[in-house]
């Protein structure tokens, strides 16, 4: 396969040779794509020997935009690997700046990306290089995380760029992953959805999309062809393999079921409404009575309707709900568990301040039929992580499932 090897300024740029020469002995082709502070470290001639490619190192040099090259290259490479990743570069790419050669392939590419940070323990440690790793993740980038140990900084910390052969390794996981989703079909619900009163205004909720887009880029990290299905967000959804906007619930209701037939596993992260106004008028309300009456009814039960066509039919793809709660928050998810026959559902109690709707981390209590598994407060990424651990065990065939 061909991966895009971009080497930055930092002092780990000399151990990207060593990735270059492992890549190759794994069978792949290698180009390197050099930033301009990167040659301070390591000369364009020692890649250029090494990959028998020319070296791109400036995008303005001539030839570079004959054929557009970050463009056609973009479409080619299997993988962009970006070792030794410098705070720079990590901040470039989180925001989309594409003021380089690499960081305008990042922006052009829709291969999967792997990056290997390298910087100061300080640095690795700051809040903005902290923020930028997590936009990066809740894209769908991968990490080959920093090595602890003697920096060339002189510092003893975390942030040494990891050795050549774990980048490599992490690069071939990324290339063959070697998990149940791989290839695998999910879909996943994430956002809120808006039922509409008038032209002006609808009945909605808090939901961000975080939590749906975190699982969507999570799977895709695990080699799953992901359907994201989202409702009305100010976020970005990740680069996943198909993503499809609703914005009510029996819009969601008709696409979930639409897309779930050929699924392995569905996430209903999204904020259902459970009500929508019974009547919508086409012209704006405009004031006028002191109090206005609004009569909701209820709306399609979807995870309930995709339980029922599991049991009915007798197979079916992995369910996982979710609980948005306030009180009783386990008894009233394992009773959604049973009623809907689910396979999973992460219950979230929506009343804290730091889990729930918006923000960036959730507090998790996983129920299933092996029971409750609280988890702590962590990032919405990694709460991502371990409930796709759970669906690989779910899917794994009843007799393993250990
Ligand atoms: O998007 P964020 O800002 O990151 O916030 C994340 C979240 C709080 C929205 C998320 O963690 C969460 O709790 N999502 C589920 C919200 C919800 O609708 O919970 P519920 O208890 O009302 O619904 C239970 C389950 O049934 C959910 O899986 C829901 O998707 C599903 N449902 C609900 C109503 C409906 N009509 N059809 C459904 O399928």
């Amino acid at each position: 396969m061909l991966i895009a090897l971009g080497v930055t300024g930092g002092i780990g740029a000399y151990k990207a040779v060593e990735v270059a020469r492992g890549l190759q002995k794994q069978g792949h082709e290698v180009v390197a794509i050099m930033t301009s502070s990167a040659s301070r470290f390591v000369g364009p001639v020692t890649f250029e020997a090494i990959t028998r490619r020319r070296v791109i190192s400036d995008q303005w040099e001539p030839g570079a935009n004959a054929d557009i090259e970050h463009i056609a290259l973009a479409s080619t490479i299997d993988l962009l690997l970006v070792a030794p990743a410098t705070a720079n570069i990590i901040g470039k790419l989180a925001n989309g700046i594409a003021d380089d050669f690499l960081s305008t392939l990042y922006t052009a590419t829709r291969a999967p990306v792997l990056i290997a940070p390298a910087m100061n323990t300080n640095m690795f440690a700051h809040h903005a290089v902290r923020r930028n790793l997590d936009t990066l993740a809740a894209n769908g980038v991968r990490f080959v995380e920093p090595g602890e140990g003697y920096l060339a900084c002189g510092w003893i910390g975390r942030g040494r760029l990891a050795e050549p052969d774990e980048i490599v390794a992490a690069a071939e996981a990324v290339l063959r992953p070697p998990g149940p989703l791989r290839g695998r079909k999910v879909l996943v619900t994430a956002g809120p959805t808006y039922e509409d009163l008038d032209p002006v205004r609808y009945v909605g909720n808090r939901s961000s999309g975080r939590m749906g887009f975190a699982l969507a880029a999570e799977a895709a990290r695990r080699g799953a062809v992901v359907t994201l299905i989202a409702g009305p967000t100010s976020l970005d959804p990740p680069s996943v393999h198909q993503v499809v906007r609703v914005r009510r619930a029996a819009e969601m209701h008709a696409a979930v079921l639409e897309q779930a037939g050929d699924a392995a596993v569905v996430i209903m992260a999204a904020a259902v409404a459970d009500y929508a106004p019974e009547q919508r008028v086409n012209q704006k309300v405009h004031k006028g009575a002191d109090t206005i009456t609004l009569v909701l009814t209820r709306t399609p039960d979807i995870l309930a309707d995709l339980g029922a066509r599991r049991l009915a039919a007798g197979t079916g793809p992995v369910l996982v709900g979710f609980a948005a709660e306030t009180e009783d928050v386990v008894a009233r998810a394992a009773e959604k568990l049973h009623r809907k026959h689910a396979d999973l559902i992460v219950a979230n109690d929506v009343s804290r301040g730091d889990a729930g709707f918006e923000v960036a981390t959730n507090a998790v209590t996983l129920v299933s039929r092996d029971g409750v598994d609280p988890l702590p407060l962590e990032t919405k990424v990694r709460v991502a992580a371990e409930i796709l651990d759970r669906v690989e065990r779910l899917l794994a065939p009843a007799e393993v499932r250990a």
